[in-house]
């Protein structure tokens, strides 16, 4: 177990475009086990590998309440979207901070996985939200550039951050 030091707003590394993995080798698996790692420490419910440092197209994510369903996703792609949700979304890279973000309510996603075996993932609601989010990243996008009305602070104990 490898907790990764997460990257915060403002690091240039945040801001880039990652590149497409080719092959999952030795490397990529530790990658996706520490990513895995850092994302249940930080109480997260996705991550992806730029957050980390990694300018790869990996993000992990899990939804589930019991933090017990991760999933894995390499060079996601996004195929279809469908509705709209607005609420409160958060990062792991903007601790401490909340914003409204407009984001479809449906989306279906292509991506790897360990394998290099490909699948296809459907998601509604906070993982449709989650997708989208992570996805971003995968694109050098931050949600604070997606915020109707700004960032606010957290108050509640606990907040999703994604
Ligand atoms: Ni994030």
């Amino acid at each position: 177990m490898a907790i990764r030091n997460i990257r915060e707003i403002g690091d240039k590394v945040l801001y880039k475009v990652s590149k497409e993995v080719k092959e999952v080798d030795k490397r990529l698996l530790v990658l996706i086990n520490d990513m895995l790692d850092t994302m249940y420490e930080a109480n997260g419910v996705g991550l992806a590998a730029p957050q980390v440092g990694i300018l790869k197209r990996v993000v992990v994510i899990d939804v589930s309440e019991e933090g017990n369903n991760p999933l894995v996703l390499i060079n996601p792609v996004i195929l279809e979207t469908e509705g709209e949700q607005t609420g409160d979304e958060g990062c792991l890279s903007v601790p401490g901070k909340v914003g409204t973000v407009t984001r479809p309510n449906y989306v279906k996603v292509k991506a790897y996985d360990k394998d290099m075996k490909e699948f296809v993932v459907e998601g509604t609601g906070l993982l449709a939200r989650c997708l989208c989010h992570e996805i971003d990243h995968l694109d050098g996008k931050l949600y604070v550039d997606q915020t109707i009305d700004g960032l606010r602070n957290v108050t509640e104990d606990v907040e999703e951050e994604i």
